[in-house]
């Protein structure tokens, strides 16, 4: 049967640094409370939007697999935090970098977004209705950060990074996966004030407010990860002993040594981003492949696995046979365009519109009433 061989990676990182110390000018919070309660010192502000991160991944990715735009046939853009919903942006993607052939999907489960997406794209190459795919996993989440409220403006950062699948018949790439979600948990990680259901206040975008319930969100993401881990596991024959590289979203240090002491895997076997990049939702997966693949932990046939949680409570783990390739057949040269703030002026700015859009929006941001609740 056909697989999905991952041959192409590649990231597009903002080089913006907003670090601790930043955020303690205009939060009360401090360095040593953000890095002893999640393992955070640092994360990248975005100057660029998220469809222009996504098109420069995207084309390393293609060149790293050295297969050409036109060829592609499938895009799924994996993200909760769209430069506009309609158009979608994978379709922006797909006209940057000339992938006329293609069709062209945006996917959102929240942070999941890029392994429910590889999921997708796996399972239909596997059922031939594509032969190749790019998947990518990008967020630009500084723009509607609700920087006021210390629970949540700590945690998150802006980034990208997108993977090429291609069909085969070797037994690599998506070996296994398991998806769930906890939707009794759905309140528990809420953006207030994007969405049509605030439209009849007369704020479709603007001013936005996080509901956040840490300590639940914690709960829910160390039980949920460690079961997925152990469903897959099972589920494809592979022992935590035969895992070579533990790549799992990176929400905060704590979760991860908890799910991978849970699934009896040593932190030396963990790719951790956590310090640098904090959670960038979407992005956090494939920029750690990437960059874990430069760094040579990814060795030809490594079994690697990734957990991950995320609003919804959506939740999965899934498990990668890497193929013989380690090294890109090709690069490029071009980076993003040069950034002339720093990240602290960038978040200073969105601060300063999102003061003004308030005063406009008053208690405008009440969450919709659903039925059945949530
Ligand atoms: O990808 C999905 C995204 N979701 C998550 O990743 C959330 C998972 N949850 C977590 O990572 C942790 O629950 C947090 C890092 C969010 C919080 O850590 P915690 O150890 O659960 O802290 P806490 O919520 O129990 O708060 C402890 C104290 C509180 O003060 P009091 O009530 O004890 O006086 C908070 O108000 O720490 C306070 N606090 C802060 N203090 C300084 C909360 N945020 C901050 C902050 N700086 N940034």
């Amino acid at each position: 049967m056909n697989r999905a061989a991952i041959t192409g990676w590649g990231a597009a990182m903002p080089p913006a640094v907003l670090t601790n110390a930043d955020l303690s000018t205009f939060l009360d919070t401090t360095d040593e409370w953000i890095t002893t309660r999640t393992g955070m010192q640092e994360r990248r502000i975005s100057h660029v939007s998220a469809t222009e991160m996504a098109t420069l991944a995207a084309r390393r990715a293609l060149a790293c697999a050295r297969l050409d735009p036109g060829d592609l046939e499938l895009i799924v853009y994996g993200s909760c935090s769209n430069d506009e919903q309609v158009p979608n942006s994978a379709s922006a993607v797909q006209a940057r970098i000339g992938s006329a052939r293609a069709a062209s999907v945006d996917l959102n489960t929240a942070c999941t977004s890029f392994l429910y997406g590889l999921s997708a794209a796996s399972g239909m190459i596997r059922a031939g209705s594509v032969r190749n795919a790019l998947v990518i996993g990008v967020e630009l989440i500084s723009p509607y950060m609700d920087w006021e409220n210390r629970n949540v403006a700590v945690l998150f950062g802006d980034g990208c990074a997108a993977v090429v699948l291609q069909a085969t018949d070797r037994e690599e790439g998506l070996l296994g996966d398991d998806l769930g979600c906890i939707a009794d948990a759905r309140a528990a990680l809420r953006v207030r004030g994007m969405g049509c259901a605030y439209a009849n206040r007369g704020i479709v975008f603007g001013d936005t407010a996080w509901d956040f319930d840490g300590q639940e969100i914690f709960r829910r993401a160390v039980q949920g990860m460690t079961r997925a881990s152990a469903a897959v596991l099972q589920k494809c024959g592979v022992t935590p002993e035969q895992i070579d590289l533990v790549v799992p979203h990176q929400a905060n240090l704590r979760i991860i040594e908890a799910v991978v002491t849970r699934t009896g895997i040593p932190m030396e076997k963990v790719m951790l981003t956590v310090q640098r990049y904090g959670n960038m939702s979407a992005a956090t997966v494939p920029v750690a492949l990437t960059e874990a693949v430069a760094e040579g932990r990814v060795k030809p046939g490594s079994f690697i696995l990734m957990p991950a949680f995320g609003a919804g409570l959506t939740m999965c783990a899934h498990l990668v046979r890497w193929g013989d390739r380690v090294a890109p057949l090709a690069t490029i040269e071009d980076g993003l365009p040069p950034c002339t703030k720093t990240a602290l002026e960038m978040v200073n700015d969105v601060r300063a519109l999102k003061a003004g859009a308030r005063e406009r929006s008053g208690a405008g941001l009440q969450p919709p009433a659903l039925a059945g609740g949530g």
